[in-house]
């Protein structure tokens, strides 16, 4: 929260303001304070002149004695060091000379604090000062001035802030999450409404929308045309296919060149790999979603794993089937079998003998592992493309859709497919989204 623009902005902002109104609150302290100093200086100007106006020390003591005997001491002192002693209202030194503050020794009758002012008179200093209560009254408002507009104001400035921070990270976060799904290859995110005003967030957030619009368009044309090729070529390769078998027939039994054979082993191939491209076109247009049902998985792993026992013996390979906690999924069955099919005979194929396969299902995570030599991590990502395999697996037979055509049907039944070191070998996991009990 502390480090999103909006709160940046707030914490400056607070901040310039606790700035501002502290030089404000220092200058107008100042100048009201120098207002009442030299209001100050002026009164005690005009007593001092007064009191010493006749110039002569014995006046002036008289003169003195006489005001001493009026004035309270609490708000006015006076003090005349002259040839003939002291005389006046403080018995005590006033250090110092000019206008200037003076805090007086305790004593009952006196305040704490006088603005006091001296003036050599003939014969003698004479001192004078009046009481700073008007100060200390100053000093006392502008604290609690301080005090009611700063710190509510900073609190609400925060306040304020904390609140358009807050809306700012909701939108960032909505934000984030329809990237992550896009990222993850979701292309049909879009944000959610965003309540409020719209704002700068809300601009980038239209412009990520219309960016997913035009990447959704061209990707579901690409795979328009892709199928359409595939749909175009599966008729001439099959009728090949037909042509090649009538041309076996015609031959003598026994007289079949081997380019025959070949010839057929090749179209037989790419017969695969087009079904392969096709039904990972049709399970992406999601219509096979129209016959889930409920699907009990431990049911299809164990006749998988019985399906397989014969080919992985034949293989040299260990084949272990582990079933824990049993869950039904919303599914097709004939298509999670293919999931299953796909990852067992991976783990066969990619593997050399004597290699141990686990096929295991908790829940609704069912996983595939073996102890071969696996997937490199930086590899992990692409053998989900289609077509793509691993240079070491370039003579094995196979089209690279194995994991694309899994990694399809996981997606239409709303699952999570990762693939992990299984130190050593290949761990595949498989998430799908549990079908609670009725
Ligand atoms: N269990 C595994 N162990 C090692 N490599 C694997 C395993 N499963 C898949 N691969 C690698 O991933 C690639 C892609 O797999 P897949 O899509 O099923 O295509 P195919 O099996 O037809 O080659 C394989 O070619 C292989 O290199
Ligand atoms: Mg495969």
């Amino acid at each position: 929260m502390l480090r999103s623009t909006p709160m940046r902005l707030t914490l400056r902002l607070v901040a310039l303001f606790v700035l501002i109104s502290l030089l404000t609150f220092i200058a107008t302290w100042w100048l009201a304070n120098k207002t009442l100093l030299d209001a100050a200086e002026y009164t005690l100007d005009l007593e001092l002149a007064e009191l010493s106006a006749s110039g002569d020390p014995a006046t002036i003591a008289a003169a003195v004695a006489r005001l001493a005997l009026q004035a309270d001491p609490e708000t006015m002192i006076l003090r005349y060091d002259g040839p003939d002693g002291v005389t006046g209202n403080l018995d005590q030194q006033v250090p110092g000379s000019g206008v200037r503050e003076f805090d007086p020794r305790d004593r009952d009758d006196l305040s704490d604090r006088y603005i006091v002012n001296s003036r050599e008179v003939s014969g003698g200093v004479l001192t004078v000062g009046q009481a700073a209560d008007s100060f200390e009254e100053l000093r006392e408002v502008f604290g609690k001035v301080l005090g009611f507009t700063l710190l509510p104001t900073v609190v609400l400035v925060f306040a304020a802030g904390m609140l358009s921070a807050r809306r700012s990270a909701r939108r960032l976060g909505a934000i984030e999450e329809t990237l992550d799904r896009l990222r993850s290859g979701d292309l049909s995110a879009r944000l959610p409404a965003m309540p409020g005003p719209a704002d700068d967030l809300s601009r980038v957030g239209a412009g990520i929308d219309k960016l997913a619009e035009a990447q959704e368009a061209s990707t579901e044309a690409l795979r328009q045309v892709s199928a359409d090729i595939a749909h175009d070529l599966k008729t001439p390769i099959q009728r090949l296919s037909v042509q090649l078998a009538q041309t076996r027939e015609a031959l003598p039994e026994g007289t079949a060149p081997d380019a025959l054979d070949r010839a057929e082993a090749e179209i037989e191939g790419i017969v695969s790999t087009f079904q392969s491209l096709l039904s990972i076109a049709q399970i992406e247009g999601g219509s096979p979603r129209l016959r889930f049902a409920p699907v009990d998985l431990a049911g299809i792993v164990r006749t998988m794993a019985e399906l397989y026992e014969p080919s992985a013996e034949e293989s040299d390979h260990r084949l272990r089937v582990d079933i824990g906690r049993e869950a039904n999924v919303m599914g097709d069955r004939a298509l999670l079998g293919q999931i299953v099919t796909n990852l067992l005979e991976n783990a066969l194929r990619h593997t050399p003998r004597g290699c141990e396969v686990v096929l295991s299902l908790d829940g609704t995570r069912l996983s595939v592992a073996d102890d071969g030599p696996g997937i490199p991590a930086a590899e992990r990502g692409k053998v989900m493309r289609r077509l793509y395999r691993l240079d070491r697996s370039r003579s094995t037979p196979g089209s690279g859709l194995g994991l694309s055509l899994v990694e399809a049907i996981v997606k239409l039944h709303g699952g999570e497919l990762s693939l992990h070191d299984n130190a050593p070998g290949l761990r595949v996991v498989i998430d799908l989204p549990e079908l609670p009990e009725t």
